[in-house]
């Protein structure tokens, strides 16, 4: 006799799956290509003790309510949880266990090679071999040229300075960079907020500034900061049209962050340089014609910052273990305070 019925919204792999299976539950799992349609979370989750869901599920409190009171952990596959309804799990006194730090490396790669596609005009660079246009584009001193991130006055800004921002930092350090600016919600002191990281990235410049500082002075913008709310549009028109000409922003966060039709502006207009970004808002509905994807100096990912084997394999299997020990009343691997 199962002890739990857990609801699993995703295909989690060989591991993660193992994970779950050496327990005494019934998985009740979707296992199709694609997103698990709303309506069949809806009529699965009653019942259930755990959802195991995806930052692509919405948990929500029609959601809650369908599962009903067996409810005692949502797991999630994500280190963001703005999918999820967090008021509304408090509430109800049901635990949630997220991804954090498995992914930081992953994300911390993605977001410098978006940067340097972006400084170095590599979309339009590949586009011209792609069209068959090198023969008319043959090498010529100033063909093609970008932005040197190793030039000595080259300002990197964060906005959001959690852990992939230091790992991104980390990352650009050994392509030249020394000076970095950053935002946080707290507008710590840097010494104080990171001991010792300045002295241990040699950095010359390492100041805690204001969005708007950050827009001014920086020649990349990284942009890492939780989704949400509290973050939505943060960079807007007002934010780009401060921005330098020469200067590029890359989004590896949440695509609720930057206004999309502003930074398509931004582009066609000159602002800035040009734009890295792997999170669109409204994705994954994003077509050929989306505004920012006919923007010759955007780069666009389809959200794959974390996607690596070793890091997906991953999430999932901390994903699968949270909502272990979380049916068994223990310590999660990493668990958001409600
Ligand atoms: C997350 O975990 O929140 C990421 O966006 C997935 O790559």
């Amino acid at each position: 006799m199962p002890e739990h019925k857990v609801v699993v919204t995703r295909d989690v792999g060989t591991k993660a799956t193992a994970i779950l299976e050496a327990q005494r539950y019934e998985l009740v799992s979707w296992l199709e290509d694609g997103v698990a349609p709303r309506q069949w979370l809806l009529d699965n989750s009653p019942g259930a003790s755990a959802l195991l869901v995806m930052g692509t599920d919405k948990v929500d409190e029609e959601l809650l309510d369908s599962a009903g009171p067996s409810l005692k952990i949502v797991s999630t596959v994500s280190v963001g949880y703005d999918h999820i309804q967090t008021s509304a799990l408090a509430q109800r006194k049901i635990r949630l266990g997220y991804t954090p730090e498995v992914l930081t490396d992953a994300v911390a790669d993605i977001s410098v090679m978006l940067a340097l596609m972006a400084t170095r005009l590599g979309r339009e660079s590949m586009q011209i071999v792609h069209d068959g246009k090198w023969p008319q584009a043959p090498w010529a001193p100033f063909l093609l040229c970008g932005q040197q991130l190793s030039s000595p006055d080259y300002v990197v800004g964060f906005v959001g300075f959690g852990r992939i921002a230091q790992a991104t930092l980390t990352r650009l350090v050994a392509f030249g960079v020394s000076r970095c600016l950053f935002t946080t919600s707290t507008r710590k002191v840097p010494d104080e907020a990171y001991p010792g990281l300045q002295n241990k990235l040699g950095l010359k410049e390492f100041r805690s500034v204001t969005l708007d500082e950050i827009a001014r002075e920086s020649d990349l913008i990284i942009v890492l900061t939780p989704g949400g709310p509290s973050t939505y549009h943060l960079v807007d028109e007002t934010f780009l049209r401060k921005m330098k000409k020469t200067s590029v922003l890359v989004n590896t966060a949440r695509g609720s962050v930057v206004d999309s039709n502003a930074l398509a502006l931004a582009l066609r207009g000159g602002w800035i340089w040009g734009a890295g970004i792997d999170v669109v808002e409204g994705e994954p509905d994003i077509d050929a014609d989306h505004i920012l994807v006919k923007e010759p100096r955007a780069v666009v990912l389809p959200h794959i910052g974390s996607a690596t084997y070793d890091t997906r394999n991953a999430m999932t299997c901390t994903a699968a273990e949270n909502l272990v020990r979380g049916l068994k009343g223990e310590k999660l691997l990493a668990e958001v305070e409600l």
